[in-house]
Order: C-alpha cells, then structure tokens, then sequence
C-alpha cells in the first residue's frame, strides 16, 4: 500500500505515520527528516536546505524531488510506504506520479489555531525521532525512548510556524483538489484525539485496527 499524508505543519502527520508504519511494518518516507539527518550530517543537501527550512520556506523541488526518487527505489519500499510531507507542491505531485504509483492520500485536517499551539509547544528527540508536546512532559525534559534530551526545532519558534502555515495554504493546500480530481483524497479529522485519529486512518485505508 503506497500512501501519502497531506496535512499543515503539526496536524499530526509525523505521529501519526509512526504509528500506521509500525501497525502496517512498511517504512515512513519523511521529507522533513530526511533533510534534518543531512543537516546534521553537514552533506551538500543539507548546506542548501538550511536556510529554506530555518525560514520556514520548502527547499526547491528539484532538491527534494531527486532525493525521494532514490528513496522509493530502496528494497524496503517495494511492498508499500507511507510518504510524510512530500509531495507539498503541485510540480512535486506530477514528478511523484511519474515514479509512483499511490493508492490513497490521507489529508490530516487541523485548524491553523490549534496547530501554531501544537507546534509552539513541541519538543522532539534529535536521536530517535521521537515527537512529544509540553502538556504530556510534566516538565520532564528527556526523551522517554532514548533518554536523550528534548529539544524545540528551529523551524516550530512563533514567527517561522506562522510562515510555514502561510506557505502550506498557498503552496500545498492545491494538492487537495490534485488528488481528490484523481479519485486518492481521504478526508479525517485531526483534531479528534490520537487514537481516535489513529483509528480513523486504518479505516480510511482499509485496514483492520
Ligand atoms: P516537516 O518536518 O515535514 O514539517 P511539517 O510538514 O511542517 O510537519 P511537522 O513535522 O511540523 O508536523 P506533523 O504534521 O508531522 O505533526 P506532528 O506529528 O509532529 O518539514 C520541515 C521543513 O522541511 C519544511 O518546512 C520545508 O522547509 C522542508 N521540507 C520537507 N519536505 C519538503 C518537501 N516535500 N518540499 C519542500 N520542502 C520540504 O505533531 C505536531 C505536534 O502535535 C506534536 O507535539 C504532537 O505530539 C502533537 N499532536 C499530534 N497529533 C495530535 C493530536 N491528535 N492531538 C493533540 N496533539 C497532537
């Protein structure tokens, strides 16, 4: 099964994604931490896509695209994926579906106030991957995976979410009638509670819970 999860910045793709994966044992293709691991890495991808990502903008299509094409064609993706935040703009989609086929494109739908207060309050482990919010910490400041400690991402201070939500509207948001045109879209409510959201996507994808 090769699925996509649209949805704004901290509707809950990456959360989300981690579990289905694991329910479903297929991988999580994340644009996001793709780019994030090859900052870290210091790799020539990681140079250029420093300044677009700590701006809150999407690195240019032609980076991005080449990456997850490589990507897919690995081993572990021939019996399906989850891809979490690609494609984000319309050409992204058209190069995808030249290398891919999808079967269903789930789009998480948040409201832009709840997500500016999800994402101010994140706090991810750089080691593991592993994604909490403030309210479930009990001011505990290690990851409860790996014991490293939880930092905040650049990209998730106040004014770089509000350009992020900007962008997604104008740039990301058109790929909601791409794929609804194309028969794909599942609409689901991700603001209903973790298992509850949880529980609605393997039904949208037909999978047992
Ligand atoms: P990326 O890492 O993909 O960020 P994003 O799409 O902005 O998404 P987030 O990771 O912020 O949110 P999410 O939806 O995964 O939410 P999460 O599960 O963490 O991309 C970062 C940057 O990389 C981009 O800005 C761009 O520059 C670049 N990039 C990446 N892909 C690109 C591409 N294809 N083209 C160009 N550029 C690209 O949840 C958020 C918070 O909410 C967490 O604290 C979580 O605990 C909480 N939460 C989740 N679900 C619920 C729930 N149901 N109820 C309550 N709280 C919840």
């Amino acid at each position: 099964m090769n699925v996509i999860f649209l949805g704004p910045p901290g509707a809950g793709k990456g959360t989300q994604a981690q579990k289905i994966c694991a329910k479903l044992n297929i991988p999580q293709i994340s644009t996001g931490d793709i780019l994030r691991r090859a900052i870290k890495d210091g790799t020539e991808t990681g140079l250029k896509a420093k300044s677009y990502i700590d701006a809150g903008k999407l690195v240019p299509d032609e980076v991005i695209i080449d990456i997850v094409k490589e990507r897919l064609a690995m081993e572990d993706c021939a019996g399906g994926y989850i891809l979490d935040g690609f494609p984000r703009t319309v050409p992204q989609a058209e190069a995808l579906s030249t290398f891919a086929d999808i079967d269903s494109v789930i789009e998480l739908a948040v409201e832009d106030q709840v997500l500016v207060n999800r994402l101010s309050g994140r706090r991810v482990c750089l080691n593991c991957g592993a994604t909490y919010h403030i309210s479930m910490l009990n001011g505990r400041e290690e990851c409860s995976v790996c014991g490293e400690k939880l930092v905040q991402r650049a990209d998730d201070k106040a004014e770089t979410v509000l350009n992020r939500l900007t962008v997604y509207h104008d740039q990301t948001a058109p790929l909601i009638g791409f794929y609804e045109a194309r028969g794909l879209l599942k609409k689901i409510d991700g603001d209903q509670g973790m298992d509850n959201t949880f529980a609605a996507i393997l039904k949208a994808l037909g999978a047992e819970a």
